[in-house]
């Protein structure tokens, strides 16, 4: 067996067993990109620090991309007995280069290595899930622009509430996305701090320059408490919440879609492509695609709770519990990033079903509450003009008619304050052109929001 790195202290070489529970390689192997990066900058400021001379950090540049080259066409041997991909990396470097390799780890831990290692790998990683976000509000835009004037049902409690139209429906959506791109954003400023030369927790006596190796990895500057350096994961916990986030709101876009391809909505139909069948009932056409965004959720949601609990409890500063953070944030990345893709994919293959949905919008009195403005407009307090609607609604339910066809003197019947202009607010047609707040599902106000968003999202 090849001598550890660490093991000059030790007189027996681990067993299979803990050698097999304590290896990272398996999956920290694609830290590989920013662990050379940080040794780079590291070799070149121990050069310019006086700790190595030039041609050994050359040497040193030289072998490392040539590490590089080698994993990138898989002709790198990862090797578990050489534990992660840190030792794996500078072991290979000694074997190809001898002498200088071992002056790499000159005021460096792997404590602070894997950190500046995983700092920099969520910085890219927050980077992808921003631009995955913004693909899938301007799907979801273009899904908007295709269906202008569609007017549907609004609900709450899952019951008829008020008309709506599908674009303002679908602009939530884009809303509650952009807080998430804004949350990833933040959380990268907050992370893009350089652990680098915190070592194993203490600093080093020797003068190395840390603001040199920050500035080289485009860090804003370097962590100022080295102890904080080493134990917080605080940048990735804050990455996966906002994950989480992203997933629910997509869990609950899913959803919605779900609900609405099934035969008692019927209100959209996905594209054969978006869709899968079933092994056993011929007939079945089934929206798997959202549901798995549904149940994916499910996975970034725990991949928050296994890191929360993993840092619960722990006394400063590293414990090896903490290699088991990248696992989850690995997971976590690649789920999102799958989760914003198919949704997009999924807003592009959507067909809405208007005459169904005309068909649909006379059920469930939508028009009741505009029916209560008219009232409070004529002058009728609030509370008074609920109370008629409701006795109005009562009646048509008796009748088995809608607002719009109740006569006159049935609702003066009710109230003499009605009068024949009623009937321009009745009906969803009606309805959705009174709207006029800010904010609100009126035509204007949503016209504004498209085009709020067609520029923002420079949409063509
Ligand atoms: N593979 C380890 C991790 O991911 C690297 C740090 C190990 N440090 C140590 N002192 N054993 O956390």
């Amino acid at each position: 067996k090849e001598a550890k790195l660490w093991g000059g202290r030790f007189e027996e070489s681990v067993t299979d067993a803990v050698e097999r529970f304590t290896e990272s390689i398996s999956y920290d192997k694609q830290l590989y990109k920013q662990d050379i990066m940080g040794s780079r900058a590291h070799a070149s400021m121990l050069a310019k620090q006086g700790l190595m001379s030039t041609s050994d950090r050359d040497s040193i540049l030289q072998g490392l991309d040539e590490i590089e080259r080698r994993i990138e066409d898989g002709q790198f041997v990862w090797r578990t007995d050489r534990e992660d991909v840190h030792m794996n990396i500078e072991a290979a470097l000694t074997d190809m280069i001898g002498e200088p390799a071992k002056k790499l780890h000159t005021a460096r831990s792997r404590n602070d290595q894997v950190l500046t290692d995983f700092r920099l790998w969520c910085r890219d990683a927050i980077d992808k899930v921003v631009v995955r976000i913004k693909h899938l509000q301007i799907a979801l835009v273009t899904l908007a622009l295709k269906n202008e004037g569609l007017i549907v049902p609004g609900y709450t409690h899952l019951q008829r509430a008020q008309p709506v139209l599908l674009q303002h429906l679908l602009l939530a959506f884009v809303e509650q996305l952009e807080r998430d791109a804004g949350r990833l954003q933040d959380c990268r400023v907050r992370l893009n701090f350089c652990p680098l030369g915190a070592c194993a927790l203490a600093g080093t006596g020797l003068p190395i320059d840390r603001f040199m190796t920050s500035d080289a990895l485009k860090f804003t500057s370097p962590l100022r408490n080295s102890i904080d350096a080493v134990s917080d994961r605080d940048f990735v916990l804050e990455f996966l919440s906002a994950n989480a986030i992203t997933a629910i709101h997509l869990s609950r876009l899913g959803e919605e879609w779900v609900l609405w391809a099934s035969e008692e909505f019927g209100f959209i139909t996905p594209s054969d492509s978006v869709s899968t069948g079933s092994s056993i009932m011929p007939q079945k056409k089934n929206p798997d695609p959202m549901e798995l965004v549904r149940g994916k959720s499910a996975r970034v949601i725990g991949d928050l709770v296994t890191l929360l609990t993993l840092c619960k409890g722990l006394p400063l500063a590293y414990n090896r519990d903490l290699q088991e953070d990248k696992e989850p944030a690995f997971d976590s990345v690649k789920t999102i990033l799958g989760m914003l893709e198919v949704s997009a994919e999924f807003a592009q293959n959507i067909t809405y079903n208007r005459e169904r949905i005309r068909k649909a919008l006379p059920a469930g009195h939508l028009d009741a509450t505009t029916l209560a403005d008219y009232l409070v407009k004529k002058g009728v307090p609030f509370r008074t003009s609920h109370d008629i609607v409701g006795r109005a609604v009562a009646l048509c339910v008796s009748k088995g008619c809608q607002l719009q066809e109740l006569r006159l003197d049935e609702l003066r019947s009710l109230d003499p304050v009605f009068e024949e202009d009623v009937y321009d607010f009745l009906g969803v047609e009606n309805a959705v052109k009174k709207f006029s707040s800010y904010g609100s599902t009126g035509s204007e106000c949503v016209a504004n929001q498209i085009d709020y968003w067609v520029t923002k999202l420079e949409i063509k």
